[in-house]
Formats: C-alpha cells, structure tokens, sequence
C-alpha cells in the first residue's frame, strides 16, 4: 500500500510524526446483532485506512482526504463550530466526542488514504473514526482505551453523522488481534479473541453494488426489531431486546405479525449460529462452517430481507468454487460483499473461480481479494 507520508510532506512543508493504520473489517457471523444486545464475531483485514500526522501550532485541524481531494478544517479549540459535510463529518464527530471527554485539543495536519474500499460494507467509516481518534489523540498527547475510543467513535457515528449503527465496526477496527477473530458480546461489551485455523483466509468478494448505512432500509430494520420487542413485552415484560429470546420462546416469536415474526426469528437464530461458529472455531470442526454460514444467510434472505440479488449469486459462485469452507453476506446487507472463509492453498483458484461464477449468474464484474485476520488500529512514530 503507497505511503500517505510524501503526500502529506508535498501538502504541509514537513514529515508526519506518525503513521496510523486502521484496518476495514469482515463480519464472520452475527449479523444485525449488534444493535439488538446480541452476539458478533468480526475480524480485521489487510487493507486499511492510512493516516500521515503530526502538530501544528496553527491551532486548527486540518485534513486532506486522498480519495475526494478536498480539504477540510475546523478549529480545535471549538471543533463543532463550522458543521462540515460527507465523509469529514466523520472526522469532526469524533473531534467532538473526544472534547465532551475534556480531552484538549490541539492543532493537527492529516493527510488520509489507504486501499481500504469505501461503500463495501468493511468498514470504511470505522476505520476512518478511529484513525482520527488516534491522530488527534497524538496531538492532544492523551491516550484513550481502545474499548472507550470505540464507544466514542460509535457515538459520533449515531449522534453527529446521524448513522443508526451498532457498536460491532467500531469494536473490530479498535480491538482485533492478528490470526483471531473478535468474540463480542454487545450487552455486556465483554470480549473474547479466537484463533483462526492458520491454513483458512478470509476472502472478501465484493458485488460492486454499493450501498450506505444511512440508506434507511438500515434503520427499518431497527425500528421493526424494537417494535417485535415491545409486542413480545406485552406477554414476557422483562425481554429488553431480542437478545432476551431464546430459542425456547421461538414459539411467542412465530405468533409476531409478518414481517417483525422474520426479523425477530433472524435474531435469535443468529446469536446460535455466533456460538456455534466460536465452537466449531474453537475445536477445530471447519466442517460445520458451511452450514453454518448458510443457516445465516438464508435467514438474513428469507427472514431479515437484507440479501439482494447479487450477494445471493455471489454466495453460490462462492460455495461452489475450489477450497471453499463457507460464504454468507457479510455486513448490513442491501449489496456490498461476501465474506468466504478459504483454504489458503486453494485460495487463486478460488478467486479466479468465484469472479467467473459470479460474472456468470450476473453479467457483473465484482472485486475480490484475500486477506489473513489482522490487528486493530495503531500508530506508529515515523
Ligand atoms: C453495519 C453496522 C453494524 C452492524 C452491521 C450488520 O455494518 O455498522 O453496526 O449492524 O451493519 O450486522
């Protein structure tokens, strides 16, 4: 991946001081969890948001996104005062957060780029809120706790940007380890890390539909959860949220009208099927991937409505090429991409295999690449 580094000396007279790497995500399993208590298990990949930064003494926080050249800034001692547009607002959110922390800000130039694609449903806007915590963390000479810095980037997404997402993205890119994926269980915030087996990759196969999570299919779906809770609470008062349900009361669930009955059954079923792939993981049974993996897509169709089309054809392009385990959507859904665990020797002919199906069933290109399961966000000194 090209260095942001010579941009940001031809922008700004200078070297940066540091240079932070902020990886996209793939979800494995858990889908639509997250903002309904539930379970996920994300885990980081190689291609990232990179950001070159260091102090100014103007005072103010000045970024030039590579992608959209355009240059943006805002004051740091008043970061809300000019609300800016598009993907700086991300940005901004975040300055915001870290000041209603008492966390004094200081001038910061950020020259932001990376390979990380924008819209595929990996990621990008965590990746880009948490790189910025950490470069204007730099700055200000404070270090937040991974897990606050995540709480505080979700926070800007939901509450400045206006994106009702759960916490699971910004989890991942804060927390994840290398060779593992990430356990969270988005109640208690409690976390757990579980080694990939080394010979599988983790391939993402984008349909090159793309899709926002401000498109409000997303929220339908929050306010159809909510709403299957509160007519459950008329007969279980004590179910907070659909994390609350267990298989066992499927049978109140199927009494729902159409369509919370669906949304409320994907949600159950799905935090089994987190469990089961944490075990399956853990005890090195692959072979039950595949179902697995399918049981969630097949509900996140038929019972969420969130597939489309072309990630059901990407699915079965995936499924049936060489050294597959196991492929579902991965993410909100509405387009965007697949996520196919893949045996690591098998992987180019996979690939090659997957964009043939796929161009097949849809005349459509795609994009596709491998990735291990990489570390969360860091910075490191130039
Ligand atoms: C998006 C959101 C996440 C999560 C997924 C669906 O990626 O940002 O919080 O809800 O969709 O699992």
């Amino acid at each position: 991946m090209t260095s942001p580094a010579p941009l940001y000396r031809e922008r700004f007279g200078r070297p940066p001081e540091i240079l932070i790497t902020s990886p996209g995500r793939v979800n494995l399993i858990g889908e639509h969890t997250d903002y309904n208590d539930g379970l996920v298990l994300p885990a980081a990949i190689n291609r990232a948001i990179v950001v070159a930064a260091g102090l100014n003494d103007a005072n103010r926080i000045r970024l030039y996104a590579a992608a959209f050249d355009a240059p943006v800034e805002f004051p740091a001692t008043a970061p809300a005062e000019v609300p800016l547009a598009g993907w700086a607002r991300y940005a901004q959110g975040v300055a915001i957060q870290l000041a209603a922390r008492g966390v004094i800000l200081r001038g910061v130039d950020a020259v932001i780029a990376g390979d990380l694609p924008i819209g595929s449903g990996l990621s990008s806007s965590a990746a880009l809120e948490i790189a910025m915590a950490l470069a204007l963390e730099h700055a200000a000479g404070v270090t937040v706790p991974p897990r606050e810095r995540a709480l505080l980037c979700h926070q800007a997404e939901v509450e400045f940007v206006g994106v009702p997402c759960g916490i699971m993205d910004q989890f991942a890119v804060s927390l994840c380890r290398r060779g593992h994926a990430l356990f969270l269980d988005c109640r208690s915030l409690d976390t757990h890390h579980i080694p990939l087996p080394a010979d599988v990759v983790l391939a993402v196969c984008d349909t090159g539909v793309r899709r926002s999570l401000q498109d409000s299919r997303y929220a339908d779906r929050r306010h159809e959860c909510e709403a299957a809770v509160r007519l459950l609470q008329a007969r279980r008062p004590a179910m907070a949220s659909l994390r609350d349900v267990t298989p066992d009361d499927l049978p109140l669930v199927d009494d729902l009208p159409a369509p919370l009955r669906g949304r409320g059954r994907h949600v159950v079923t799905e935090n089994v099927r987190v469990i089961e792939t944490a075990r399956a993981l853990e005890s090195g049974d692959t072979g039950r991937l595949r179902e697995i993996f399918l049981a969630s897509h097949h509900s996140l169709r038929d019972d969420y409505g969130v597939s489309s089309p072309e990630l059901d054809a990407m699915v079965a392009a995936a499924l049936e090429a060489p050294g597959c385990l196991a492929a579902r959507l991965t993410g909100a859904g509405f387009g965007g991409a697949v996520v196919a665990l893949v045996c690591r020797d098998r992987q180019d002919a996979f690939l090659k295999a997957v964009a043939r199906g796929y161009r097949r069933r849809t005349n459509r290109t795609g994009t596709y690449f491998t990735s291990q399961a990489t570390g969360g966000a860091e910075a490191t000194a130039t």
